[in-house]
């Protein structure tokens, strides 16, 4: 999912690293996109960029936020991530039901400035749509 954004920023001059806990999965994805864009681990994501997207299903945000609580501290957080029962469990998907998916967020990456962002966008209109449609919104985003 978070592929479809990167490939615009990537095509406005940005460089962009894209993690996985897995990283050697990922050279395929950035060979194609020439000298911009690289892969590594979540900590080098981390570590690289002011601006994180994160795009993990929701049940794994809680162990995100522990993990990577240190360096995670002050960065802009994108946050595309939808809590589903089906996939996520009732637990908390119905926190974020009752509480605001913004909150719950906050509250499993603690000390970030999150922000909403992409969640509602399927990753195949960030592909077709390209740059009408993500650009406003990234920067919007980013100036919060
Ligand atoms: N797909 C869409 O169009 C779309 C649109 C709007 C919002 N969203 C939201 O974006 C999030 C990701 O969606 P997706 O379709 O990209 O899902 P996905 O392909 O199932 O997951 C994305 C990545 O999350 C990482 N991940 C999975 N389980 C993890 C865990 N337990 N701990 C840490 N990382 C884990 C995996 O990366 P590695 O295994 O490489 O580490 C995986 O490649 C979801 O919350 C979804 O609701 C998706």
């Amino acid at each position: 999912m978070p592929g479809a954004g990167a490939v615009h920023h990537i095509k406005a001059g940005h460089p962009v690293l894209f993690s996985s806990r897995h990283p050697d999965e990922l050279k395929h994805l950035v060979a194609g996109l020439g000298f911009l864009a690289q892969a590594g681990t979540v900590s080098q994501a981390i570590g690289f960029g002011n601006v994180l997207l994160i795009a993990v299903p929701y049940h794994a945000l809680p162990q995100v936020g522990q993990d990577y609580v240190d360096s995670l501290r002050n960065k802009i957080v994108l946050d595309a991530c939808n809590a589903v029962a089906a996939r996520d469990g009732p637990d908390i998907a119905d926190e974020a039901e009752q509480n605001g998916i913004g909150i719950t967020s906050q509250k499993y990456l603690p000390g970030t400035r999150l922000v909403r962002a992409f969640n509602t966008l399927n990753y195949k209109c960030r592909l077709e749509n390209s740059e009408q449609a993500y650009w406003p919104l990234v920067q919007t985003a980013c100036r919060i």
